[in-house]
């Protein structure tokens, strides 16, 4: 029975609340793998997640310990990606099947629900370019939670602010019932 969580880290400058929820799904039992991309490595270290899921880290598609990509073997037992936060970037990539990283790799052998938390300028998130994509992913059955309206990082106001972490854990908690 497929149990996993896969919980895909990007690029953006909410990273640091995927650290909660992570460590929030592991309290409520969930086995949970993280997969980060360069950018987010960047604002968070792989340690933090390695602690806090108590799983290795997936951060590099090369890095094969195993003679089976890890990939592969993840979505064999896998119930549902998170991609928390998404950056726009990403929603572009998982939109147009770009498998150019681990995570959107995973992302093409991933056969469970798939749930997407944008984050990003309200600027951002306007733009028809990821508008489309969004609609492209809601097509495809793709669940969005978020983003909500507020003050973003950067000062602006606007819908591109991710969803609380408590809002997100319950959404997922209720996908994997
Ligand atoms: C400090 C910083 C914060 C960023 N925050 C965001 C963000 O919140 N949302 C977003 O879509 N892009 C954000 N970006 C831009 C992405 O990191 C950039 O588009 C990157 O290529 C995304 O790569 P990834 O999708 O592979 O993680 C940010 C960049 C920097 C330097």
């Amino acid at each position: 029975m497929k149990s996993t969580v896969v919980i895909g880290v990007t690029g953006s400058i909410a990273a640091y609340k995927a650290a909660d929820l992570t460590s929030q799904l592991v309290k409520k039992g969930k086995d949970v793998v993280v997969i980060m991309t360069a950018s987010a490595q960047k604002l968070v270290g792989p340690q933090t997640f390695l602690t806090l899921s108590r799983n290795p880290v997936i951060t590099d598609l090369w890095a094969m310990p195993d003679w089976q990509p890890g990939h592969i073997e993840l979505a064999d037992r896998a119930k549902l990606l998170a991609v928390v936060p998404c950056t726009a970037n990403f929603i572009g990539k998982l939109a147009n099947g770009i498998a150019d990283d681990a995570l959107s790799t995973y992302a093409l052998s991933h056969t469970g629900k798939v749930v997407v938390v944008p984050a990003m300028n309200p600027k951002m998130w306007k733009h028809p370019a990821v508008q489309k994509n969004v609609k492209i992913l809601k097509s495809r059955g793709v669940e969005f939670i978020g983003p909500v309206a507020g003050r973003v990082a950067c000062g602006d106001n606007g819908e591109g602010r991710m969803e609380e972490v408590p809002a997100i854990l319950a959404r997922i908690l209720e996908e994997l019932k």
